[in-house]
């Protein structure tokens, strides 16, 4: 992997572009937006690593170079995704790195998208890094082995109050100046903290349990001033098998809890992501046992450094199936949209797979 395009150049396409220098590519970053360029070199990258680095070529989007890339990152709002995504693969990139989540919940161009990428050769990835985290890898080992039985439930949260996100992106006055204020755009509670729903179908897939079937959730949503949202929303899921457990997301909860339980007859297992600064940690116990720890040290840097070795790892025949790979996060937004139509019409929501990634799926 040598040649790498970002595009979108705020908060996510700083730390993509940083990845990508550390495994020596080299990057150009793109922005519709001109002040945005100028931000990403003068104020985000220095403050966040040090020093700009006059290595990376700074584009506005009509004038960044077309071809010849070997990973592209679409790193905008969500509901931007796809049509930037569906563009760069006419360039026929080796791998093509969505963002998460994918989309908007209306799942615009999302089963086009699928199809274009099916029948070419490019790799496509989405944004849900936390399941090839270190603390998720154990976790699938742990819960892979016979080690905690026949696993009866699996619970995740990710309640993290907003004030965080803002703190990173001082240029934006609150969640009316983007696509967070707007649950439709892909923001709100359930498009912010997807990687939570996104763990839970992993664990889920990984416990042999099968794609979510069944969506019963309720939200509460904030209207008005230029906002329109889900604060928190709690979904109750019910896999292809008829696993059952929970996901709850909101941008409330101070001091965040990023948290997960995997529940077997001979034992449990506990996660939490962050449990203090630059810490995760996974914690099991079976049979009785006396508990155990797993701690994973890391820096924020690092999780985009581990995305992007993984993705290399893809291309290079190190990996065969990728947890990050386009399916799995299309499969996260059916559920994100389902919750939302739960949510509005108080009906448990059917996923119907044969349908495809659209609305007529959500049943
Ligand atoms: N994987 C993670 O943990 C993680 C972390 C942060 C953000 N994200 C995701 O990354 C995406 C972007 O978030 P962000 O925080 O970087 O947002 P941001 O607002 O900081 O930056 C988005 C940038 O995209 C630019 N943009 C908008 N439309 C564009 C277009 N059509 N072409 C080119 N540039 C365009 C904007 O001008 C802006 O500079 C979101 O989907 C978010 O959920 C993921």
């Amino acid at each position: 992997m040598k040649r790498v395009k970002i595009v979108g150049a705020g908060s996510i396409g700083n730390h993509l572009t940083h990845a990508a220098r550390q495994l020596g590519c080299s990057v150009d970053l793109c922005d519709l937006d001109q002040s945005a360029l100028v931000r990403a070199k003068n104020m985000i990258y220095p403050e966040r690593y040090g020093q700009w680095d006059d290595e990376i070529g700074l584009y506005s989007s009509a004038d960044v170079p077309v071809g010849g890339y070997d990973l592209i990152c679409i790193g905008t709002p969500p509901d931007s995704h796809l049509d930037l995504a569906i563009k760069a693969l006419e360039e026929a990139p080796k791998a093509l790195l969505i963002e998460k989540p994918i989309c908007g919940p209306d799942l615009a161009r999302a089963q086009e998208l699928f199809e274009l990428a099916a029948a070419g050769n490019t790799e496509v990835f989405t944004g849900y890094d936390h399941v090839i985290g270190k603390v998720a890898v154990k976790t699938r080992e742990l819960t892979e082995s016979t080690l905690l039985g026949e696993i009866e439930t699996i619970d995740v949260e990710f309640r993290e109050h907003w004030g965080g996100i803002f703190a990173a992106h001082s240029w934006l006055d609150g969640p009316a100046a983007s696509y967070l204020g707007d649950w439709r755009r892909g923001g709100g509670a359930l498009g912010e903290h997807s990687h939570a729903v996104n763990l839970w179908q992993h664990f889920a897939l990984v416990a042999g349990a099968g794609r979510v079937h069944e969506v019963s959730a309720i939200a509460d949503y904030i209207e008005g001033e230029g906002v329109f949202y889900d604060k928190v929303c709690a979904l109750n899921l019910r896999t292809e098998t008829g696993l059952v457990g929970r996901v709850v997301q909101d941008v409330v909860t101070l001091p965040p809890r990023k948290w997960g339980r995997i529940q077997g007859s001979d034992g449990y297992l506990d996660w939490q992501f962050g449990y203090e600064p630059g810490r995760d940690k996974v914690g099991w116990s079976a049979n009785g046992d006396t508990p155990q720890d797993f701690i994973a040290e890391k820096t924020r840097p690092d999780d985009f450094i581990a995305e992007l070795e993984h993705i290399r790892d893809v291309l290079e025949g190190r990996i065969k199936a990728s947890p990050i790979a386009l399916e799995r996060g299309l499969e996260t937004m059916l559920v994100i949209a389902a919750a939302h139509k739960s949510a509005q019409t108080g009906r448990t929501i059917k996923i119907d797979y044969e349908q495809g990634y659209c609305s007529a799926a959500l049943q």
